[in-house]
């Protein structure tokens, strides 16, 4: 798949392919401003951890041409009040703050050496949020190629949400995972979940698998327990969008079911993520903020209201799933396993090493 983050330095322009319309419309949304980077978050046209992560670089980037057209201190000001603007955009995945916390990093080690012009910042601010482009596609095939040696010839794996090229810089996290036990020549099935109420399950993940030939299956969300009931499911590999320094995982609303379920069932129940979805300054997942959405994304399907007027709904986005129901946490640093407070505590400190396999 081409990338569908593509940034024009030259015309100062972030495309980005609107997930919203997926599988039926494959359409771009054209960013030319931090503001719009920020509605294309909020919206969902582009989603999903790490890719949320790219964006809001490819965001920063952007606010630096808007910064540019001001003045001395009001400039730096600006460009501040832009970063954390684009850090708010969703609460949850804990790669938009840190991809800002990089953009805003690089910038200050190099105003240390010494004052920088507005072209100057433009120019470094666009060189980091590609390198952070390529660094996460990298990283999603590292970790699948670790993640990979968990699947077997023949497993029917289960996936909720979309964890894959879409969500990420290319070539995914879970779907990572599929995609490289797929190239060691295992036969690999999977059951997307539909993924209520946004559908990513249904739409994304059908829609990349099957682009790539692998052999997927859509399921109501509420077919997993009958799934794993007829053993069907053999394991089961979801994405995190923040994961706390003690192993409790956030992911889409939903999975916590899944893991239920799976350890019900004795499926075992992988989350892979990058290290940059591990947020240590998180103890556990209690203090994971979860993100709720506007009601209309579960009031209406398809433009139509399913729900009568006036009844309230619920949506959260995210679940917490406890670290005591994930059989290993698969990242680029190798499979982590329990304790996993221990554990995550190795592979950080030896971030981009051998350390924690
Ligand atoms: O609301 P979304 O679509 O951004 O939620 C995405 C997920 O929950 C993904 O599973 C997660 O971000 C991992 S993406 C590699």
């Amino acid at each position: 798949m081409d990338s569908h983050i593509r940034f024009d330095a030259r015309e100062g322009v972030l495309h980005l392919l609107d997930q919203r319309r997926l599988p039926e419309v494959e359409a771009d949304v054209a960013c030319r401003t931090p503001d719009e980077v920020v509605d294309a978050l909020k919206t969902m046209v582009v989603r999903g951890a790490p890719a949320i992560g790219v964006t809001a670089a490819f965001g920063c980037a952007l606010a630096a041409r808007r910064a540019a057209a001001e003045t001395g201190a009001d400039a730096r000001k600006r460009l501040e009040a832009e970063f954390d603007h684009i850090a708010r955009a969703r609460p949850t995945a804990v790669n938009l703050g840190w991809a800002v916390a990089r953009m805003r990093g690089v910038l200050a080690a190099a105003e240390a050496r010494g004052a920088l012009s507005p072209e100057e910042i433009v120019a470094l601010l666009d060189r980091e949020a590609y390198t952070l482009q390529r660094e996460d596609e990298a990283l999603c095939r590292r970790l699948g190629h670790f993640g990979a040696e968990l699947l077997h010839d023949g497993d029917q794996v289960l996936t909720h949400c979309n964890a894959g090229a879409l969500a990420t810089a290319g070539y995914g996290t879970a779907l990572g995972v599929i995609r490289a036990a797929v190239g060691q020549g295992k036969r690999i099935r999977v059951i997307a979940d539909e993924t209520r109420p946004f559908l990513q399950g249904a739409r994304l993940t059908a829609w990349e698998l099957a682009r790539d030939g692998i052999p997927v299956t859509v399921a109501c969300d509420n077919a997993c327990a009958h799934l794993m009931s007829r053993g069907m499911v053999q394991a089961v590999v979801v994405g995190a969008d923040r994961i706390a320094a003690n192993g409790d995982t956030a992911n889409k609303i939903g999975t916590l079911g899944v893991a239920i379920l799976a350890g019900h069932f004795h499926v075992p129940f992988y989350v892979a993520a990058p290290l940059s979805t591990i947020d240590a300054a998180t103890p556990d997942g209690a203090a994971i903020p979860i993100e709720e959405r506007p009601a209309e994304e579960v009031t209406h399907m398809g433009g139509r209201r399913i729900t009568p007027g006036g009844v309230p709904v619920l949506n959260f986005a995210f679940d917490v799933t406890p670290a005591a129901l994930v059989a290993g946490i698969i990242t680029e640093a190798g499979v982590l396993r329990a304790p996993y407070g221990e554990a995550i505590a190795r592979a950080l400190a030896t971030r981009g090493g051998e350390g924690a396999r």
